[in-house]
C-alpha cells in the first residue's frame, strides 16, 4: 500500500479490514469519515439525506462551475435550479442527440483506428469534449468561437490533477492556477456573450443552454450567472467522467472471450437503438461497477448524527465510496469478476443485488446524476460504431488499475487496433 502516492482506495480496504464499515482517514488537516457499503449509502442518500449538504463537500469544485452549479448547491436553490435544468436531459431528447453522436464517433474511429498505436482515453477526450459542448451549446457555439474547445479542456485539465495538487492556488505566471484563472476569463466571455445573443436574437437550437433560457418551468428563471454555472459545470461533471467509462468499456472488451460474446450478440447492432440493446447494456452496467468514474460521493453533515455506533459532530466531511460498494462481497458474487448475466434480470445465481444502494454509479436520489442518460446514449453510440470497426489489444494489459480521482486507466489505456476490413465484416 503505498499511501505517499494517496492510494486511497487500497488504504480503505485495508482499514475497513481493520475497523469495519466506519473509519476517519485523510491527509493532513483534510479528514474524511469514510462511511462504506450499501447501508450506509442508504442512511446518508436516503434515510438522514436532509442531514447532509453538498456545499461543503464539493467546494474544490467552485472556481470551475461556480457557486450556482448544482452539485454545489443546497436546498432550497438546489430543488429550484434542478427543476429547470431537468427537463433539458428528459429522454427523448437525449435521443434526439444519437445520430450526431454515430456521426462524430465515425469521423474520429476513421483517424484514430488508422494511427494503430493510441492511448485510448486521451484520444477520446477531444470527440466527446467536442460533443458535450455541441449539446450543451449548440454545435454553431464551436464555430464562432474556435479556443472554446482549448479553454474548457485547459480548465478541467486543472480539475484533473491530484487533489492536493489542485489546492496549490497561486496566481503566479506559469503556474496551473494561473493558466486556469485566464482560461476561466475567456470561457466566461464566450459564454456571456453567447448568453447575450441568445437573449437578443432568441434561442432557437436545440441546445441546453436555449432550452434553458426558453423554458418557464416552476420557479424564478435561472440569471445569467446561473446559466454561465449551469453550462461549464455541466462540461465539466459530463465530459471525463464519460471519457472515462468508454474507456472503461472498451478495457473490458480487451478480453477476447467477452468481446467475442458481445460481437456475437450485437452483430448489426443499430446504432440509434445500441445502449437499450441487453448485451450493451449489460455491459455498461459492469464497466460501471467495475470501473464507477465517480468513484466516490462526498457530503458535510449539517447536524449532529448518529449512524450505528459512529457520531458524526456537525461539519465532519464523510465520504461514500461506490467503488468499495461496486466490490463488496456482501452484495455481490465474485465481486472482481466480469459477468454479463449479473444484469440479465433473472434472478439467477449471478444477478445484481436488487438494493439501489448496492449499486449507484451516478448517485441516488435528489442528486441522481442529470447526465446519466445522455452518458449512455453515448456510451451505446459509440460501441456500436467501435464493434463493427476494429478489435483492439491492451498494450500492458497486466497492469491496467484504477488511478485518480476521476477512475481511469494508468497512462489512458494504450491499446493497439487491428482495424478490420473496409466492408465491415471480421
Ligand atoms: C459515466 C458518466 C457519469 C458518471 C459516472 C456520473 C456520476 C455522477 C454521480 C455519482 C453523481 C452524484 C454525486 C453526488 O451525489 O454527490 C452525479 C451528479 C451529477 N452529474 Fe453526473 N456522471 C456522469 C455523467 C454526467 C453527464 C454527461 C452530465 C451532464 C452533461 C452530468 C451531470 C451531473 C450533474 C449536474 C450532477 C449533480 C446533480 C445534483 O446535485 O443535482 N454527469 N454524477
Amino acid at each position: 500500500m503505498n499511501l505517499a502516492a494517496g492510494d486511497t482506495r487500497a488504504a480503505i480496504d485495508v482499514l475497513r479490514a481493520r475497523h469495519g464499515d466506519a473509519f476517519v482517514f485523510g491527509f493532513g488537516a483534510i479528514r474524511f469519515h469514510w462511511l462504506i457499503g450499501a447501508e450506509a449509502n442508504r442512511f446518508v442518500l436516503q434515510e438522514r439525506a436532509g442531514a447532509f449538504r453538498n456545499r461543503e463537500a464539493y467546494r474544490f469544485l467552485e472556481p470551475i462551475g461556480g457557486p450556482t452549479a448544482l452539485i454545489v448547491s443546497d436546498e432550497p436553490e438546489h430543488l429550484r435550479r434542478r427543476r429547470r435544468v431537468q427537463p433539458a436531459f428528459h429522454r427523448q431528447r437525449v435521443d434526439t442527440w444519437t445520430e450526431r453522436a454515430v456521426d462524430a464517433f465515425e469521423a474520429w474511429s476513421r483517424t484514430v483506428i488508422g494511427r494503430g498505436t493510441v492511448a485510448l482515453q486521451g484520444a477520446l477526450r477531444g470527440v466527446v469534449l467536442d460533443l458535450v459542448i455541441d449539446v450543451l451549446l449548440g454545435p454553431g457555439t464551436r464555430t464562432r468561437h474556435p479556443g472554446l474547445h482549448r479553454d474548457l479542456a485547459s480548465m478541467m485539465a486543472f480539475a484533473n490533477q491530484p487533489f492536493l495538487a489542485q489546492l496549490f492556488r497561486v496566481p503566479l505566471p506559469g503556474t496551473p492556477w494561473w493558466r486556469f484563472l485566464a482560461a476561466r476569463r475567456r470561457v466566461d466571455e464566450v459564454l456571456y456573450a453567447e448568453i447575450a445573443r441568445r437573449r437578443e436574437h432568441g434561442a432557437d437550437d436545440d441546445s441546453v443552454v436555449s432550452l434553458l433560457l426558453r423554458s418557464e418551468g416552476e420557479g424564478a428563471a435561472l440569471d445569467d450567472a446561473e446559466l454561465r454555472d449551469q453550462a461549464v459545470s455541466l462540461v465539466s461533471a459530463g465530459f471525463d467522467t464519460t471519457t472515462a467509462a468508454l474507456t472503461w468499456c472498451a478495457w473490458l472488451l480487451c478480453d477476447e472471450a467477452l468481446r467475442t460474446r458481445v460481437a456475437d450478440d450485437v452483430a448489426a447492432l443499430d446504432p440509434a437503438t445500441a445502449a437499450a440493446h441487453p448485451t450493451i447494456d449489460a455491459l455498461w452496467r459492469e464497466a460501471l461497477r467495475l470501473y464507477p468514474p465517480a468513484p466516490a460521493i462526498l457530503r458535510v453533515t449539517a447536524e449532529d448524527v448518529l449512524w450505528r455506533d459512529v457520531h458524526l459532530t456537525a461539519g465532519a466531511l464523510v465520504g461514500l465510496s461506490t467503488f468499495h460498494t461496486h466490490r463488496d462481497a456482501a452484495s455481490w458474487r465474485e465481486p472482481t469478476s466480469v459477468r454479463l448475466e449479473r444484469w440479465a434480470g433473472d434472478d439467477g445465481p449471478w444477478s445484481a443485488p436488487r438494493d439501489p444502494f448496492a449499486y449507484l454509479p451516478f448517485g441516488h436520489g435528489a442528486r441522481y446524476c442529470i447526465g446519466a442518460g445522455l452518458a449512455r446514449t453515448l456510451a451505446g453510440a459509440w460501441l456500436s460504431v467501435m464493434l463493427r470497426s476494429a478489435r483492439w489489444h491492451a498494450l500492458d494489459p497486466a497492469n491496467v488499475k484504477p488511478v485518480g480521482t476521476t477512475l481511469s486507466p494508468p497512462r489512458g489505456l494504450p491499446v493497439r487496433f487491428e482495424p478490420y476490413g473496409a466492408s465491415g465484416a471480421d
